[in-house]
């Protein structure tokens, strides 16, 4: 199985996702989870299996309270996980009836989950301000993928914008963009990958949010990656020597999250800026082109050269050493940043493993 960094957000869901009365169900670093909301609007998650006989809870009820019913013999559970209600015998809660809960925060209209057993710290989800920066029109659909295949080969293809010229040629690249000049350098603890091409056509993506006497011109993608898989992709054209704020284009989200080793959520969205028109219906029609666009280009076109990599890379039924390119640096740069994190942790779990006094477990029993 994939050792993940635990210690660390991972988006669940966008926030309008969890409705206020049902919950819902989602498998996140293997672990089926539910999620609920709670009364003051915010979101309890935990582990999506009754400790009696392993019913989903996820099939049950939100409760007034803060509560879900297990579907199967009512047991209730609060969002910090532990049973509050018995309907039978006398009452007794077992110690044993509860479930584990992990902290959720909403943060930029996203639902963000810490699976570690480290105090979750907010301050350490990434900046995706720009969505509450926005007026709506200027933010494409919150939109979502399930994906066969890892949460690595999702985040692989997104370090690396040389595919737009092939896979997304016309759309997002084209000949034009295969020539570029790349930097990396880490900040703040992300890792920043530019690759800027001169004198390029303008992709169709990007015609309707560039003024139509701007042809021939720069063409941008300024990647941002944060710890563990959120990518922030400042896509676009113009701006006197490259420079996005002078330019047009949006902030591409793309929030990546293991479901199972080889499956994954992906969250994505655009936020644009420099809208040149002040026209509410013109800007409306671009905002939901870009949606259409989008998701015609992550589905369409990267999901199935992806899914079938996966494939492929199980059907030889041995791990495999990758050619490596040029192309291939940044998204390198960001794989080593982030085993070293994982293996860091590894250790001081380790340690704390070693460190604990051996005890002999007695055998619990549950019941109802
Ligand atoms: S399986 Fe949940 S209460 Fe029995
Ligand atoms: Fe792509």
């Amino acid at each position: 199985m994939t050792v993940y960094l635990r210690n660390a957000w991972y988006a669940a869901f966008w926030d309008a996702d969890i409705p206020a009365d049902k919950p819902v169900a989602r498998t996140i670093l293997n672990e089926p989870l539910v999620f609920f909301r709670k009364a003051d609007g915010s979101v309890a998650a935990m582990t999506d299996r009754c400790p009696h006989r392993f019913a989903m809870l996820s099939m049950g009820q939100v409760k007034e309270g803060d509560r879900i019913a297990c579907p199967y013999h009512g047991l209730e559970f609060g969002a910090d996980g532990r049973c509050v209600h018995n309907p039978h015998g006398k009452g007794a809660i077992p110690e044993a009836a509860r479930v584990r809960a992990y902290p959720v925060v909403q943060k930029h209209s996203v639902l963000w989950i810490w699976m570690g057993d480290r105090e979750p710290d907010p301050a350490r989800i990434p900046d995706y301000s720009c969505f509450d920066r926005a007026q709506p029109v200027q933010v494409s659909k919150r939109d979502y993928l399930r994906m066969n295949a890892s949460c690595d080969l999702v985040m692989n293809n997104l370090l690396d914008t040389s595919h737009t010229s092939y896979l997304h040629n016309g759309i997002l690249g084209g000949t034009d963009t295969v020539v570029a000049e790349t930097r990396i350098e880490e900040k703040d603890g992300n890792v920043l990958i530019g690759r800027v091409s001169q004198d390029s056509a303008i992709p169709s993506m990007y015609r309707d949010l560039t003024p139509p006497e701007v042809q021939r011109t720069t063409k941008w993608n300024l990647i941002r990656w944060s710890v563990p898989s959120a990518i922030l992709i400042q896509g676009g054209v113009g701006g006197p020597g490259g420079d996005p704020s002078q330019g047009w284009g949006y902030d591409g989200v793309h929030l990546l999250t293991p479901e199972t080793d080889k499956t994954m959520h992906y969250h994505f969205a655009a936020v644009r800026w420099n809208l040149i028109t002040d026209d509410v219906a013109e800007n409306e029609r671009i905002r939901d082109h870009i949606s259409k666009m989008r998701r015609f280009a992550f589905a369409e076109q990267d999901a199935p050269v992806i899914e079938a990599q996966q494939r492929a890379m199980e059907a030889a039924g041995r791990p495999l050493q990758p050619v490596m390119l040029t192309v291939d640096a940044g998204m390198v740069r960001c794989r080593r940043l982030l085993e070293r994190l994982i293996q860091e942790e590894q250790a001081a779990t380790d340690t704390l493993n070693t460190q604990a006094p051996t005890q002999t477990l007695k055998p619990e029993t549950t019941s109802c």
